[in-house]
Parts: structure tokens; sequence; C-alpha cells
């Protein structure tokens, strides 16, 4: 070929890969010209084995229309390549647009358990009362749970039906009040404490019986200690508990630990003590056990009951909770279920 023929070629290919890479429809038909065009065994590489037969002044000059040739069609190719990635990113842009004006969903807020509310509760209101806050273990020795609360080995509490035994004689508290032991040998009188938590029974399990329930257990040892003194702080806990002025009475009650022993009844709330189906017609709810602590429970712990006298109280904080929130089947409040949680 000779050179002017070279030149005619170059500039015709210039112009119609210029015009190709332009006019391509796809990325595939754009590769197909930066093959064809600008590949090892492309056209301009083909033109450049012409060379030897050249001048050197041709041969610098079709080099140099070589070099624009290229650039050209190089140039052409990425403007196109560019075009394809922006019309590749605007569909995705079209298909995945989000509208920012809609509402965002709000958190998930968890709550607290029914019976962690009211243990609060109770638990700040006694702490305004000067009383300090106690926690026992779960699993606790024979003496602390039954012998140092006046309970003697034949009690039916101690029967097999009502106690998780442990090997070794250790058993699971069966109440909170081994908690006024620890805190008769811990704590110098006078002084006044409460002891929330969870206890075991070895029970069937039905709407109103668990195995696992609360209760929250409560001493005052002083010089004087009263049945006056008792009363005073039932009724406080009670109004605080149920928000409204409350009508208690008590009843002889027998507990080992406490002499003279009550049984406390609520008047139901219901009703205002006309009768009704959760008080079964009586117009009292069975409320909480309570007495002045037994001269032999303050011995046995170290106290002497010629200088020192006292009162305690248990309730169950299971028992509050259902009443509180008319729960109507024990079972909920350990199932985890979140319908029941949500409530709260
Ligand atoms: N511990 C008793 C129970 O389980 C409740 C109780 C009654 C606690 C009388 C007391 C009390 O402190 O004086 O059921």
């Amino acid at each position: 070929m000779t050179a002017a023929g070279i030149d005619q070629t170059i500039s015709a290919l210039r112009v119609s890969a210029v015009e190709r890479a332009e006019a391509a429809a796809t990325q595939e038909e754009l590769e197909a010209v930066r093959v064809e065009v600008l590949g090892r065994k492309g056209a301009l590489n083909t033109i450049s084995k012409e060379f030897g037969k050249l001048s050197p002044e041709d041969r610098k000059r079709i080099g140099q229309l070589l070099n624009e040739a290229k650039q050209s069609i190089e140039a052409a190719i990425e403007t196109r390549a560019v075009a394809f990635e922006s019309a590749k990113l605007n569909a995705r842009l079209a298909s995945e647009w989000l509208d920012l004006t809609l509402p965002a969903p709000g958190p998930r807020r968890g709550s607290l358990h029914p019976i962690t509310i009211i243990q609060s509760e109770i638990e700040e209101l006694f702490v305004s009362m000067g009383f300090t806050v106690l926690d026992g273990p779960e699993v606790e020795t024979e003496e602390h749970n039954f012998d140092a609360l006046n309970i003697p080995a034949d009690h039916p509490a101690r029967d097999m039906q009502d106690t998780f035994w442990l090997e070794g004689g250790n058993v699971l508290r069966t109440h909170t009040s081994p908690v006024q032991v620890r805190g008769m040998r811990k704590l110098k009188p006078p002084f006044r404490m409460i002891a929330p938590g969870r206890v075991f029974r070895n029970e069937a399990v039905d709407a109103s019986h668990e195995h696992t329930f609360y209760q929250i257990e409560g001493m005052m040892v002083d010089r004087e200690a009263s049945v006056a003194h008792l009363i005073f702080f039932m009724k406080e806990m009670l109004r605080a508990i149920m928000h409204r002025d409350v009508k208690i009475r008590l009843r002889p009650g027998f507990f080992p630990f406490v002499e003279p022993g009550f049984e406390l009844d609520l008047q139901c709330f219901i009703c205002a003590g006309a009768g009704c189906a959760v008080c079964k017609q009586s117009g009292w709810v069975e409320q909480l056990g309570c007495g002045l602590v037994h001269p032999n429970v303050l011995r046995m712990s170290g106290i002497d009951p010629e200088v020192w006298n006292g009162f305690a109280f248990g309730l169950g904080l299971t028992r509050l909770a259902m009443m509180r929130y008319g729960i109507d089947d024990i079972r909920w409040l350990q199932s985890g279920d979140l319908r029941f949680l949500r409530q709260f």
C-alpha cells in the first residue's frame, strides 16, 4: 500500500469506527468495535505492519496519524461506555426509589413485667419509710427455711408435697421468710427490712397454682413494735398498691414464727364489701400473713426478746399482680408470651 493509500485508510477507519462507537446500541456492540479496531489483531495494528515499507518522513507522519486516530476512537468508545453506565444507574434508581416522606416505623420498646412493676412500687414505698431491701438465696438451708423460723420438724409445711428438697438437705425456699433470719443475723436492731423474691412449692400447676411464684417479706425489729404499728404499715402498703383508701381486717392465723399471728383481709375493692365473684360473696379478700415475731425466732437469731420486739409480714406478689391487673390465670405470668407481656 502506498503512503497516500495508508493515509486514506486511516482516515476512513477513524471516521467509521467513531461513528460505530457512537451508534453502538449495547455494551457488547461497543466492545466488538473496540476489539475489531483497537485490539491486538485489530485494524489499526494491521496498518502499522505496513510501516517497514515507508520512508522515514512518511513513517513519522503516518505514525502520528495513527496515534490521533487511536485517541479519537478510544475517546468515542469511552464516551459511549460512560453513557451506558449512567443509563444503567438511572434504570436502577428508577426501580429502587424510596419515598422519604413515608412515616418511619416506631422503635420496638420492651416493657416491665407486671410483677416487676408491683415489686418496685412496694420497694420504693418501704424504702421511703426507712426499710432496707435485702436479698436471699433461692436455695436455702433447712435451718433458715424452717428451724430458725420455729417450724418444727413435724410441721406440715415440711411435707414432701410442698417442699422441693435438694440433695444434701437443702431446699428451694418455700417462702421469703428465711430472709428475715438472714436480716436478724446481719443487721443490728433496731432495723426495718423487706425482701422480695422468688419462692417454690411442689404443687400441681393450674390456673391459680404455680410451682414458682413471688413473695415479699417484711420485718421491723425495735424496742416497741406492736400490732398497731403493724396495721399502720400494712394499710400504707395496701393503699399505695391499690391506689385508693383501703379497709382491712385481721383474723387470727397460725404461723409458727409469729405470736400472735394474723391473716389480713382487704375489703373487696370490686364490690366494696357487698359480695361478688372476686371475693366469693364474702366482701373480703385474703391478702397476707403477719404477726408479732415469736420470741423463739428472735432468740434463735441472737436478738434478746426481753429488749426487742418485732412484727413481720409476708404476701404474695404474684397474687397482688393478678388482682391489680385482673389476670385470671397464673400461668400467663411465666409464659413468656409477648401478647401478654406487651399489655404492661
Ligand atoms: N411465710 C408465710 C408464707 O408463706 C407468709 C408469712 C406469714 C410471712 C406470716 C410472715 C408472717 O412474715 O408473719 O406463706
